[in-house]
């Protein structure tokens, strides 16, 4: 790649932050209707940077739920395309007293910067937006086709985009689809993923009696929702972590021998990994490492609950309704809606008549894992090593980018997910925060990315 564009890149550090200010500073809570304003307003933000950085054919399209912004460059005669993908959209900031800076007004410490979407998602988009700029603005081209797609509802499950993917299949036709949305492996070992968990996400909702009770009056007379809702909770996984519900495994890939050796010649210190998180000690299915549990295995998760008085005080109730988010994390070859129906059963099975139990399913997504060994991988290797001065591991991952596994069905072509995020950058929770180091070698590394795979003819 000419000296040029790296050195443009590294004179343009200070404004690259300035700017990603401005694209944090928006609220776009996907969750929370409130802030739908404020999405379209980022899905608008997002088109004008693309517009202002030279992409062509700008576009906001509309969804049945939040816009989806798309623009291309074709102009590499000869080169490969490339769909890059992200999400605009970000999680809600509960509980916000735990942030140190507030969350839409991004604060740089420590060489980081610290905000709501940060990391997850806006940060590593931003990183693309950048690297395509610096060539368009100092080569006048771009090494390889590029269209980017990058949607507003993926912190929601990302509902409405399979069915967008394959009504517009041909507009997105590309050979290889780039993603930035996941961590790296550690701090100083950048890693390329080649497998995602899938999600199945529950709300429960339980119900007793008409309201709430005198529970000296009617204690012992009638079953108490906050009670009943923990039996049921508690039937879902033994002492062993093992998940409980008829059928659940039926459809579980064993992991591979193959595979299981090399994650543990990664550099993982299991150890300091439960440090780091404060836990007393760590927990999760018996007979498999900590990485095989999160990477390649099924789990079941409480999310949330919400049942009776939690004020100050005491307060001498029997709650009339209880309420339990609840998610199921999917590995190959399971399927969410399969899971979904597997898990209605067995609540029916385990609920108590004394109570009226409510499911609604919310969100789901496909589990993901691909053959790792082509031609576009080893390109981002290569990128990798020029802007992290390492090549990268390969692993798995234990979160879901649902629409994955959609590009593989439909557009039939492999996905590099080359995340520059790291372990402890509290995606989704108070003080996420990206690295802005790794950020600028991203930048680099992400030029490199389009030079390396415009070279593959
Ligand atoms: N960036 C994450 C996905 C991710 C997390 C990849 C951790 C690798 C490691 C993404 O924004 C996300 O949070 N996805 C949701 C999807 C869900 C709502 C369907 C998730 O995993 O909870
Ligand atoms: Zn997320």
């Amino acid at each position: 790649m000419t000296n040029n564009i790296v050195d443009f890149i590294n004179l343009h550090r200070d404004r690259y932050v300035e700017e990603l200010k401005s694209y944090l500073a928006i609220p776009s809570i996907s969750a929370l209707p409130q802030h739908q304003p404020d999405v379209r307003r980022c899905a608008e933000w997002t088109a004008q940077e693309l517009e202002r950085i030279g992409m062509q054919n700008v576009r906001l399209i509309e969804t049945p739920g939040n816009p989806v912004v798309y623009a291309d460059w074709l102009g590499a005669a000869g080169a490969p395309t490339m769909l890059f993908y992200g999400h605009y959209d970000v999680q809600p900031v509960d509980p916000v007293d735990q942030w140190t800076s507030p969350p839409f007004d991004a604060t740089v410490r420590d060489g980081e910067i610290y905000a709501r979407g940060s990391a997850d998602d806006k940060g590593q988009i931003f990183m693309h937006l950048k690297a395509i700029e610096a060539w368009l603005k100092q080569a006048g081209s771009l090494p390889v086709n590029i269209k980017v797609f990058i949607e507003g509802e993926e912190e929601v499950g990302s509902k409405h985009l399979d069915q967008f993917v394959r009504e517009h299949k041909d507009q997105l036709a590309a050979d290889v689809v780039v993603i930035s949305d996941s961590p790296m492996f550690d701090r100083g070992i950048p890693s390329i993923c080649y497998g995602l968990r899938g999600l199945a996400y529950f709300q429960i909702d339980i119900r007793g009696t008409k309201t709430d009770l005198h529970s000296g009056s009617f204690g012992g007379a009638v079953a108490n929702p906050a009670f009943v809702l923990g039996q049921i909770l508690a039937q879902m996984k033994d002492k062993g972590g093992r998940v409980k519900i008829a059928g659940f495994y039926d459809d579980v890939r064993p992991l591979r021998e193959e595979e299981r050796e090399q994650w543990k010649r990664l550099p993982f210190n299991e150890k300091r990994y439960r440090k780091d998180l404060g836990a007393p000690k760590l927990f999760g299915e018996r007979g498999y490492t900590t990485l095989e549990r999160v990477w390649a295995r099924p789990t079941f998760e409480v999310n949330g609950l919400l049942a009776g008085f939690t004020g100050e005080g005491a307060k001498t109730v029997i709650p009339a309704t209880a309420m339990a988010k609840i998610s199921m994390r999917l590995v190959p070859d399971q399927d969410p809606d399969k899971v979904a129906t597997l898990f209605e059963a067995y609540v029916k099975k385990v609920a108590p008549k004394t109570v009226e139990v409510t499911l609604t399913r919310m969100h789901g997504g496909k589990p993901w894992m691909a053959d790792f060994d082509n031609r576009y991988v080893q390109a981002a290797g290569r990128a990798i090593e020029q802007g992290f001065g390492k090549s990268p591991v390969f692993n798995r991952e234990g979160g879901s980018i649902p629409v994955v596994s959609t590009f593989q069905e439909v557009l039939g072509v492999p996905s590099v997910l080359f995340g520059i995020g790291l372990p402890d950058e509290n995606a989704h929770a108070p003080n996420e925060k990206l690295d802005l180091s790794n950020f600028h070698n991203g930048v680099i590394a992400a030029a490199f990315l389009y030079e390396e795979l415009g070279k593959l003819r």
